[in-house]
């Protein structure tokens, strides 16, 4: 799995994704440390507050498949900008991988490479509460 299939896989679940409310359509496909790609789209509720990101679903996804350390995520939307993982969704990558790396991309082809230390510097986990 490269980088470009595993983009290629999150851009195909922007077609699941549920964003009524919204209309942005987001897929988040994960490699997990099992080889495993593990996908999720955003789940919008009329109640906006019930949504779930795509990234969180993926995780979800993931976590439930017993996959608990990932290597790499992509992240996409439907529309040109790049799309960057909201802060919750920052933390939780960071809960199961704070070495990871995560691949924001645009619908036009673009993509950029953070490590998650880098979109969540000095991430609060549990080794924080370690000492
Ligand atoms: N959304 C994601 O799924 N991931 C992101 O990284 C940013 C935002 C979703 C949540 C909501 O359904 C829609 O995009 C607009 O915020």
């Amino acid at each position: 799995m490269n980088e470009q299939d595993l983009i290629s896989s999150a851009k195909e679940m922007t077609l699941r994704s549920y964003a009524p409310y919204s209309g942005y359509h987001v897929g988040c496909a994960i490699l997990g440390n099992d080889g495993k790609v593990y996908t999720g789209c955003n789940v919008e509720s009329a109640s906006y507050g019930a949504t779930i990101c795509a990234e969180r679903s993926a995780i979800a996804q993931a976590v439930s498949a017993g996959c608990r350390q990932f290597i790499m995520a992509a992240v996409i939307s439907d529309h040109n900008e790049i799309c960057y993982p909201c802060g919750i969704c920052r933390q939780l990558f960071y809960e199961f991988s704070d070495q990871m790396i995560i691949l924001c991309c645009s619908s036009d082809g673009r993509s950029e490479r953070y490590s998650i230390s880098e979109l969540l510097p000095h991430g609060f986990g549990a080794s924080s509460m370690s000492d």
